[in-house]
């Protein structure tokens, strides 16, 4: 989702601007613009839709562009299609103030008509050129660029992160963040805005995360921060710990790819420092043995992928802690009504930390009385620095829209936490809680060996990927691992895809099987494998072609009834998911390649959701 920048420094800003814009491609966009304040010229603005690369050319790299104090823009469209004119930065009519904005601005049309009856005339169809234009008259009405974002503020109502520069202010931009991530950068050379730690980490490590409500006032030498009376704040500095390399493709074609490679390390590395003398340790959080046996419920709220990781940990968590696990879509949460009071235990999951349906979903939980525990992989987002208690996963940066290495990990450190969890209410035998932390910790090893076949899965999937609609079938921990599959087909090949519960199939879905129907059959689960199999041979008798995965102790069984069969190792059941997800994970990358998608920014997706 969109992508913000701003650099007020001594070097020339424009191409500053243009590599940390790179940089954020990964969120997700359809336009791009920079501003660019120069001594000899004032403000110039370039901006076009489509891709990044589009205003690279047309700036010769930002070449074209003098100037050290500059603003820039990625745009995910909400109001307004994507277009030249819709694209940020957004100029004030009288074209002294530039400004870009990420988020949504609920009252804009009143706004808007209350300008208009003045006399202003809007260019765009955007609610982010209201606020532009609500800045000038307030910067005509007091003189000063910090008075009038103060007045703005108050007047405004929705989500938001700015960047602002006025022809007025040579060296300064100012910034302001509600419910919208963005981020101070301190650097040698000058000093930043942007909404993401990866715009800026080739610059500077020294990073401070702006709170809601707060205004920066950023320059080459300061970065002056005020609340919304505008009274000075103090910031914390924070230390970026990984390489710049981490961010990048480093030889892979695909971050996608290098993603899904890198998941036995990114695993080992949210795994180890939590297993101490064969017991799980969370020192980072502080639930008491007594919070935890009064625990009544739980839910886990979260979107999209990390959504999936909860339904998978309902079958474990249910499994191990003999507690009620009720998993919710963080959007339809928020607004549900739902039963949290203080013996409700919340786990918000989320890669990015910054997805606002999450964000606003565990405020409604915390509200209610809930104790949230955030599952987060960006250290200082939003939701990890609003919950009671956070765990990282230690996935470092990803890149690609299609999350991977974020879910494994997420996938994990819920199993970590439940196992805890169940140790504290004596709800786990030693047994089982031995043989999951040994499995655990064999886990990379084992992952590895599934990812070394991965040619196994090139193969099929160039069997496969003319199909227009495939089912992924399978029970328990297999249906919601399923889930999973599915979206991620669907996220890069745009293949139409469906998940099902085996059992279910025959209430209905059954009737879209048809002769040369591609059904994933998932029979990894080993207590229902023989349930599972029932079900494939269902499906083969009404003419599908069946592409199944299975475990080693199922090779033989499984290959006598499957066209194809991917196998991979066994493990304690509660973290077969872990394993049987990555060649779901290869195969749809491998689809979405033979049929020439663009694999790491799929059409219309944008990896950071900040708007509802
Ligand atoms: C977007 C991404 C998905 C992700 C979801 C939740 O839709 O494209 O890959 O699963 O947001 O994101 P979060 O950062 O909260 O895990």
């Amino acid at each position: 989702m969109c992508g913000i920048i701003g650099f007020s420094g001594r070097e020339q800003a424009a191409p500053i601007l243009l590599d940390g814009l790179a940089r954020m491609e990964y969120r997700g966009y359809d336009s791009a613009g920079i501003a660019v304040r120069a001594e000899t010229c004032g403000l110039q603005v370039k901006k076009t839709k489509g891709r990044l690369q589009v205003l690279s050319t047309l700036t010769h790299g930002g070449a074209d562009l003098e100037g050290t104090l500059g603003i820039g823009h990625t745009r995910w469209a909400t109001h307004g299609e994507p277009n030249d004119i819709n694209a940020h930065p957004h100029v004030s009519e009288n074209g002294q103030i530039a400004l870009v904005h990420n988020g949504i601005i609920e009252n804009y049309l009143e706004i808007k008509e209350h300008l208009q009856k003045q006399g202003v005339t809007f260019t765009s169809d955007t609610d982010s050129e209201v606020v532009a234009q609500l800045l000038e008259f307030h910067y005509n009405e007091c003189g000063s660029m910090l008075e009038a974002v103060g007045r703005v503020l108050r007047r405004i109502e929705g989500s938001y992160a700015f960047g602002i520069i006025c022809s007025d202010y040579p060296n300064a931009l100012i910034a302001a963040r509600k419910d919208s991530p963005l981020i101070l950068g301190y650097g040698e050379n000058g000093n930043f805005i942007a909404s993401d730690v990866t715009a800026v980490i080739k610059y500077t490590r020294d990073v401070a995360y702006m709170d809601d409500g707060e205004i920066a006032v950023v320059t080459p030498e300061t970065i002056d921060v005020f609340d919304s009376e505008l009274m000075p704040r103090e910031k914390e500095h924070h230390q970026i710990d990984w390489d710049v390399s981490a961010a990048e493709k480093g030889g892979y074609a695909h971050f996608m790819f290098k993603e899904i490679m890198e998941q036995p390390e990114a695993i080992r590395k949210t795994v180890s420092p939590r297993i101490r003398e064969g017991r799980v340790v969370l020192d980072d959080i502080s639930l008491t043995a007594e919070y935890v046996k009064g625990i009544s419920r739980i839910f886990v709220i979260a979107c999209g992928s990390s959504y999936h990781v909860g339904m998978v940990s309902k079958y474990n968590w249910e499994h191990l802690l003999r507690r009620p696990v009720e998993v919710c879509l963080a959007s339809e949460f928020r607004y549900s009504d739902p039963l949290v009071d203080e013996s409700t235990l919340v786990l918000v999951i989320s890669q990015s930390g910054e997805t606002l349906d999450t964000m606003a979903a565990m405020r409604e939980a915390r509200r209610r009385g809930g104790r949230t525990l955030a599952i987060v992989n960006v250290v200082g987002s939003s939701i990890a620095r609003e919950a009671d208690d956070v765990l990282y996963t230690w996935a470092g940066p990803e890149i690609a829209v299609a999350t991977t290495k974020a879910y494994s990990t997420q996938l994990v450190l819920m199993d970590l936490v439940g196992l805890y969890l169940a140790d504290l209410l004596g709800t786990v035998s030693r047994e089982e809680y031995d043989a999951v932390l040994a499995e655990m910790q064999a886990l990379p090893e084992k992952m590895q060996r599934v990812l070394e076949n991965f040619e196994d899965v090139q193969y099929f999937a160039s069997r496969y990927f003319n199909h227009n609609s495939i089912f992924f079938i399978g029970r328990n921990l297999d249906y919601a691992m399923g889930l999973e599959g599915s979206l991620k087909l669907k996220e890069i090949s745009y293949i139409h895809s469906e998940a099902y519960a085996s059992g279910e199939l025959k209430h209905g879905t059954i009737s879209l099987i048809e002769p040369g129907t591609l059904v994933v059959a998932l029979g990894t689960f080993a207590p229902l494998f023989d349930k599972a199999m029932s079900n494939v041979v269902e499906v083969k008798a009404r003419g599908a072609e069946v592409l199944a995965v299975t475990t080693e102790m199922f090779r033989e069984k499984m290959e006598k009834t499957a066209n194809s069969t991917v196998v991979i190792p066994d493990t304690h059941p509660v973290l077969q998911p872990s394993l049987g997800v990555v060649p779901l994970q290869l195969f749809a990358y491998y689809v979405a390649l033979q049929r020439g998608c663009d694999i790491d920014k799929p059409r219309n997706l944008a990896k950071s959701v900040t708007v509802e």
